[in-house]
């Protein structure tokens, strides 16, 4: 096991995209994953020729139950010391939750945790032999919010995350492994077209709308450092706060004025 190298999901577009550029920049070696292979070969082209660091890709459906193993084996296959893993693929379910299929709720909660905690896993015992590691769960402001009339598993996926992300700190940061939680609010990235809500996401004000870049930064920095949870932008720190002390009662009756859709259907 050589070289180390950063492995980011989701990295074909959005907050991971982002990640990815702000990775090379300060010199981390990458590892892209997603479904569409094209745009992962044609990001890791432009990387390679702006960037001196080493980019490689393999496109995987993390919807499916043996992507993780395959990402793994090819990181193996390559030699490659993941030191930092970021699981930041995600989308939610367009239908209400009596029209989804189970099937389809199943491939979502797939990504967004299931995937998260088996590329943890089996990323981990390296990591430990090695000394450390840092891990990155893109989660959600959701995840502390009352669960939304649309996406309705969406939010607690996000919570479960978190715990999740927790659980590794607790066991995990005494061989110097950190997993951060970054918890984004609404970010212009494709998530409200892929997701069936881009309705909603119009109809939110332009102050509450930050760019997949800011994300990407303040969530890398706060991985660096070790951070537990990391809440982008003042904005929105103020929200979670809020979030934390106003009764959910009062908090569905504003979001209903600025984020109309989540909490009025
Ligand atoms: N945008 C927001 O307002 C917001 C707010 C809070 C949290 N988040 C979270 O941020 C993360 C990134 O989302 P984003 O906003 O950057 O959205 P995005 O632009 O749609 O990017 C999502 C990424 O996930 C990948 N992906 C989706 N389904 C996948 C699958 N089955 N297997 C493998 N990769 C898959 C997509 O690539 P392919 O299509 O090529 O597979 C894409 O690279 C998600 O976890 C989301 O929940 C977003």
């Amino acid at each position: 096991m050589n070289e180390s190298y950063a492995l980011i999901t989701g990295s074909s577009s959005g907050i991971g995209l982002e990640i990815a550029y702000y990775l090379a920049e300060k010199g981390f070696n990458l590892i892209l994953t997603a479904r569409r292979d094209g745009l992962l070969k044609n990001i890791s082209k432009d990387i390679s020729s702006k960037y001196k660091v080493k980019v490689d890709f393999i496109s995987s459906d993390l919807s499916k139950k043996e992507a993780p193993n395959e990402i793994f084996e090819y990181c193996n296959s390559k030699n490659y010391f993941v030191e930092i893993l970021i699981n930041n693929a995600g989308y939610g379910i367009v239908a209400p939750l009596h029209e989804s299929s189970m099937e389809d709720e199943e491939k979502c909660i797939r990504v967004l945790s299931i995937s998260v905690i088996a590329l943890t896993k089996l990323f981990i015992p390296i990591m430990m032999e090695k000394g450390g590691g840092k891990i990155m769960i893109v989660s959600s402001i959701a995840a502390f919010a009352p669960p939304s009339a649309i996406q309705s598993l969406y939010g607690p996926t996000k919570t479960f995350v978190n715990r999740f992300s927790e659980a590794v700190n607790l066991n995990y940061n005494k061989n110097g492994i950190s997993s951060t939680a970054v918890c984004p609010g609404y970010t212009v990235t494709n998530f409200h077209t892929a997701s069936g809500v881009q309705d909603e996401m119009d109809r939110v004000p332009k102050f509450l709308k930050k760019s997949a870049k800011r994300i990407a930064i303040e969530g890398v920095n706060a991985m660096l450092k070790g951070k537990a949870i990391c809440v982008p932008t003042k904005t929105w720190k103020i929200i979670a706060f809020l979030i934390s002390s106003v009764p959910q009662s009062v908090f569905k009756i504003l979001s209903s004025f600025i984020a109309p859709g989540r909490f009025n259907k």
